[in-house]
Parts: C-alpha cells; structure tokens; sequence
C-alpha cells in the first residue's frame, strides 16, 4: 500500500524559505494548520516543495471533493476553457443553466420547484440566504447557533458564533440576530439528558425567546449548520431538526440550512439535513461543489425568489470554468462517491472507535460518511476539552504525513477527498495510532 514519505524533520529547507516569505506578504489574520507548503497534488496525495508525500485527509476542508486534479475535472475545465473565461452576469450561458438546473435537482424537496442563486464563497452563500430571507419575508430578525460558523462579511459573521476571535472589534455587526444553543447531541443544551434535550431547547426558543425578546413573526429565519463544522464536527441531537421544522411552520419562519462544509455528498447523501429528515427552505453550499475553483451557491424554493431584477447580483457568479467543474464534480458524486463516502465513512468511523477503546482522550468519536471528527477530553466523566492534546495530535500526524486540522475548542478533523479508499483509511488510522502514542508521550512529560 501506497504510504506518506517524509524524508526530513518538517518544514524542509525549501519550505523554511517560503514560510518566511508568506509570513513577509500575505495577512497575518488567517487561521494556519502545520508548515506545509504545496508542490503539486494528485488523487488523495499531496507533495511539498522538499519532495515530502502527504495523505491529504482533509481535502482543504472539504473541497477537494474528487480529489486533487481528477482527469474528469480536468477535461471539463480544459474544455470551457478553449471557449471563455467568464460570462457576464448580465448575460446569459447553457453550463450555469444545466447547474442551476441539477442543484434544484438534488434539493431535499417537497414540491418540484428550486431555484438557484450562484455565488463565489460560502460567505457569499449566507450573505444571499439572509438577504433573501429578509426581502421575502419583510421580518428583519435571525435566530442562530451558538458554536456555528457561516463565514466572515458582516452579514454572515453576525450568525456565527463560534470563535471569539471572528468577532473581536468587528462589532457591531449586522442587527437583529439572537443566538440560541445548538442541539449538541454530546453536551446537549442545559445539561437536559440527550432524549430531553430537544423539547428544552424548543421550549426555551418559544417561551423566552419568542415569548419575551422577539415575536415569532418578526423572525425571518432559523440559520442552521446540520453538522457544526468550525464549532467542531458536532452532530445535532437525531430529533432537533424534525421538531425545528414544525415549530418554524407555525410561524411562518424560514429554515436556512448552510450545507457550505457538509453539503454535496460528503456525509453521504447530497445534503447533511437530509439524514434528520427535513426539509429546508433555503440552503447555502461552496467548498466542494467544483473540486477547488471558487463557487458557491444559494439554492431556495422557487416562492422565496420574490427579489426583483437588481435586488441582488454580483460580478463572477456562475462563473463557466467553475460551473464546468461543478458539473463533472456532480456527476462523480452522484455516479459513486456519495455512495463511497459513506461505505468508507462507516468503516472510518468505526476504526476510530476501536481506537477510542484504547485511548481514553478521545471522548467523542462522531461523524457522517467522510465528515469525522475526534474530540479529546481530559477526561470522559467531565468531558472537560483537552485543546493541548488536539493540537499535539495534529503536529504528530503532519509529521507523518497525515493532513489533518483542528476544529472547536478541541476537535480534530477529517474531511478528506471522496475517493478515499479503505487501504487509505487504514493507513490513516496506523499513523493516527502512532501519533497518539506520541502525544501522551510528550504530554506527559
Ligand atoms: C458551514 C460554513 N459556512 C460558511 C463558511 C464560509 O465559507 P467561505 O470560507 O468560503 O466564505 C464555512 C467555511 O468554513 C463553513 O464551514
């Protein structure tokens, strides 16, 4: 079986001089995994400039959907690009038509009738969920998560909540957002037992929230990840989502579901809110729709599109290169690997749990298909997080040439590429092993 190849301590030379040159050019303000400086990457393989060879469990957080340079991908992109670079929004082209037509498709519907908005981020995606939500309902005021993530313009970063950082001197934000806990199956909200937990959680939404802060009808929106991704690859108690639908039918509110880090087949079906069974109103998705180029999109029922020519639009979206990308990208999920992700997923997930027999800092072992996350706790009883030993973990594995990264107040995650296989996945969990056993080492010393 093929293996990750390290030939020298890490950074390598090479890198050493890049690093200095990033850290000389480019702000300092974004989040940074381990030193890895890419070369080129293939499949699930990734090189560094000092020829090191990684196993890219991560997939850039979900977007390499296909893996890196698919051929598929490849000739598809190679094929618009002998045509254009980029159509006007202004103007029309058949790629982002048969797009817009597949993603309202794959929508988790009732009726028969979606409609797409295309973006170029998954900031961008929320921006235009809360914008349209808004001119729809003409109700000015969100309800949102705490721990969730849904981007960082203003708009989006008033419904996240899941680092203080984000916020820090940015406020005030964007008005009318009131932040509720998430229905944490591992820490359910108010310490409730798990089979309790729900009912609180909806009770406190409807008799403080609705009953003494904002009226029901005044709510625009419920803005909702299914599996918190930034927060830490957190699963919703199973019975949330079904319960939320119903009580945001009573009121008229609209059910944003931000699929941006779970969506497109990574968990196993196209949509991560489908697991719970319900359906959504609007949903935002980006990262993995075209295996890496920059595209998003806003995805609604088609009564919701009330906006008026103008009200919303922007420069790059639907982009051809991109929606030529999504396309193939598309086709791959739906031809295998969704159904990959989740074969391969279960079998993941369960290696890590046999795992977590062994180690007593993986409190939580969680996930959906190729959505898996590890939360290490002091220890199991207080579930008191244990962020030093996330971070150690994910230095042990990047030196061995695992690609991993960090999540929440002490997850570890993985979302690699689709096409992971199950050799793959074991030789993840070796190395996994090896760098446990290296972390309680350095730990405890
Ligand atoms: C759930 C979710 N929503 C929105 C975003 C923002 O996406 P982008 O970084 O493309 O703006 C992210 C990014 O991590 C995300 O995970």
């Amino acid at each position: 079986m093929e293996r990750p190849e390290i030939k020298m301590p890490l950074p390598g030379p090479k890198a050493e001089k890049l690093l200095k040159e990033h850290r000389r050019y480019i702000s300092p303000s974004y989040p940074k995994g381990p030193d890895l400086v890419f070369e080129r990457a293939k499949g699930v393989w990734i090189w560094d400039v000092d020829g090191n060879k990684f196993l890219d469990m991560l997939a850039g957080v979900a977007v390499n959907s296909t893996g890196h340079l698919h051929p598929e991908v490849v000739k598809a992109i190679e094929d618009v690009l002998k045509r254009f670079l980029h159509v006007s929004t202004d103007f029309y082209h058949e790629l982002e038509i048969k797009l817009a037509k597949k993603l309202a498709e794959i929508f988790p519907r009732e009726g028969d009738n979606q409609m797409v908005f295309f973006t170029n981020s998954g900031t961008e995606s929320t921006e235009a969920a809360l914008k349209l939500a808004r001119h729809h309902t003409g109700r000015q005021y969100f309800i949102a998560f705490e721990g969730s993530f849904h981007g960082r313009t203003f708009g989006s970063l008033s419904v996240t909540s899941s680092k203080n950082v984000h916020r820090h001197r940015f406020l005030p934000l964007v008005p009318g957002v009131f932040f509720v806990p998430y229905p944490n199956s591992y820490r359910p909200p108010f310490n409730a037992p798990p089979e309790k937990a729900s009912d609180e959680l909806l009770d406190y939404i409807e008799n403080v929230i609705f009953d003494r802060i904002v009226h029901p009808e005044d709510v625009a929106a419920f803005v909702i990840e299914p599996i918190q991704g930034e927060g830490g690859y957190v699963l919703p108690l199973p019975d949330f989502f079904p319960k939320l639908r119903k009580l945001a039918n009573r009121y008229g509110i609209l059910i944003i579901d931000d699929e941006v880090q779970a969506g497109l087949g990574r968990t196993g079906r196209w949509f991560a809110i489908e697991h719970w069974n319900t359906v959504p109103d609007i949903i935002g998705v980006a990262k993995g729709i075209a295996s890496g180029l920059p595209m998003g999109a806003m995805i609604s029922k088609a009564e919701l599109m009330t906006w008026p020519q103008g009200a919303h639009a922007n420069t790059f979206g639907g982009n051809p290169v991109a929606a030529a990308s999504a396309l193939k990208t598309l086709q791959l999920i739906e031809e295998n690997l969704m159904e990959n992700a989740a074969v391969v997923g279960e079998y993941f997930l369960n290696r890590l749990k046999e795992l977590q027999v062994e180690y007593e800092e993986m409190g939580d072992v969680r996930g959906k298909g190729l959505m898996i996350g590890i939360e290490f706790v002091k220890d199991r009883e207080s579930k008191e997080p244990y962020p030093e030993f996330r971070d150690r973990v994910v230095i042990e594995l990047y030196r061995r040439g695992v690609v991993s990264l960090g999540c929440g107040p002490a997850s570890l995650r993985f979302s690699p590429p689709l096409i992971i296989r199950k050799e793959h996945v074991d030789v993840a969990v070796e190395i996994l092993q090896e760098a446990l056993k290296a972390t309680r080492e350095v730990l405890s010393n």
